[in-house]
């Protein structure tokens, strides 16, 4: 990763979380460029990138560990939508991100490898996640989670 970074404990990290603070800032905008420009990741509270060690996994176990790693990730994403959801705000996950470069996009784009200064495969973001307050889309239909068999979506 890129020689820059602090790997700083914050203050107030709890004892035994791994939690480093690479670097200080206004992230606001890099947010939501990384995620295909959508303000969901960078108007909340904070938006997350899972950033996986990738490919010496799967040359270790094998294809189906590709499946295995976006499981991981979506468990991650579901207890996060519940603790959001618990504490009273709201949470998106977020399939849209750019990830390593491509040739259509580094000219202007931002990726996530070169944000944190990753050269190859080794490590490969899966899953992003906005936590926030949420704002209701009138496109979308929502129904209760269990509505029952009387009613009918
Ligand atoms: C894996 C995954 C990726 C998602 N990616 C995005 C995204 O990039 N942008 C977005 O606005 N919503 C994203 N969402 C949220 C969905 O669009 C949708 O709001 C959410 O799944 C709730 O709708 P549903 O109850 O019909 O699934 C994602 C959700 C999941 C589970």
């Amino acid at each position: 990763m890129r020689q820059d970074f602090e790997w700083a404990r914050p203050d107030g990290c709890p004892d035994g979380l791994p939690l480093y603070r690479l670097m200080k800032g206004d992230c606001q905008r890099l947010a939501m460029q990384i995620s295909c420009m959508q303000d969901i990741a960078s108007h909340g509270c904070f938006s997350l990138g899972m950033i996986a060690r990738f490919e010496p996994v799967l040359d270790d176990k094998g294809e189906w560990m590709y499946p295995r790693l976006f499981w991981e990730t979506g468990v991650l994403g579901q207890v996060l939508y519940l603790e959001a959801h618990a504490v009273g705000i709201s949470a998106t996950g977020i399939g849209c991100y750019f990830d390593d470069a491509s040739k259509m996009i580094q000219y202007f784009q931002k990726t996530i490898h070169e944000v944190l200064g990753l050269k190859d495969l080794e490590f490969q973001s899966l899953y992003h996640f906005t936590v926030g307050a949420p704002v209701v889309d009138r496109r979308i239909m929502s129904l209760p989670a269990y509505p029952g068999p009387g009613i009918d979506a």
